[in-house]
């Protein structure tokens, strides 16, 4: 990305991103990637252990997918709960064009993908599943899972996945010592998939 971040509002990357099938709990799902968008190479490892480990989403209610991206966690929560609905929130302009046309490609009519800025102040969520920015630095990181946790309903669920070696552990700290109950529920190649919740 010569440089350049994915979390660019306007990337200009002009890398090519790619096509392909996604075998998503036996469903063929077709998605396309983009430069400049993560992840291009398709679907990120971390992601993927989120995907695997993380609960059951509810059948109804709202559903946040935090940092989109090309929508990998938007669509796998739509596709499991076909009632449930889904937001999906990235800065990246790219990033939320593309979750939209990969929703629409696979008839996911509910989710919605908005920049960050523009999610409706008042929706609250009952389950959250973010690959988080961590790249951003530590207090925008910070600043950003206050903003966004702080929406979650009473009994609202996150489920994050993050990379040992960009912080996992000290991040797990973090949330506890914000009033969260934060569990790390699993350990994959390594990524450490957390669950935080009110109680
Ligand atoms: C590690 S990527 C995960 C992308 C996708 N969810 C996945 O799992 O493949 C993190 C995403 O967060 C987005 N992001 C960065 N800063 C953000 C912010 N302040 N608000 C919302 N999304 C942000 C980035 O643009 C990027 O798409």
């Amino acid at each position: 990305m010569n440089g350049e971040q994915y979390f660019e509002r306007s990337p200009s990357s002009t890398e090519s991103g790619k096509t392909f099938d996604w075998n998503l709990d036996g469903r063929t799902l077709r998605v396309d990637t983009a430069g400049g968008v993560f992840s291009r190479r398709g679907l990120d490892d971390g992601t993927e252990f989120l995907i695997d480990r993380a609960a059951t989403p509810p059948i109804h209610g709202v559903a946040l997918d935090l940092g989109c991206g090309w929508g990998a966690l938007a669509i796998a929560l739509a596709t499991r709960a076909p009632e449930l609905r889904v937001w999906a929130v990235d800065v990246n302009e790219r990033a939320v064009a593309l979750t939209e046309q990969n929703a629409a490609r696979n008839g996911l009519g509910n989710i919605t993908a908005v920049l960050a800025d523009q999610m409706p102040s008042e929706v609250t969520f009952d389950v959250i599943w973010s690959n988080p920015p961590i790249r951003i630095g530590k207090q925008q990181l910070h600043d950003l899972l206050a903003t966004w946790l702080s929406r979650l309903s009473v009994r609202g669920v996150a489920w994050l996945v993050v990379s040992r070696h960009l912080g996992a552990d000290s991040l797990t700290t973090w949330l506890a010592e914000q009033g969260w109950i934060c569990e790390r529920v699993g350990s994959r190649h390594g990524y450490r998939l957390l669950r935080v919740s009110r109680s």
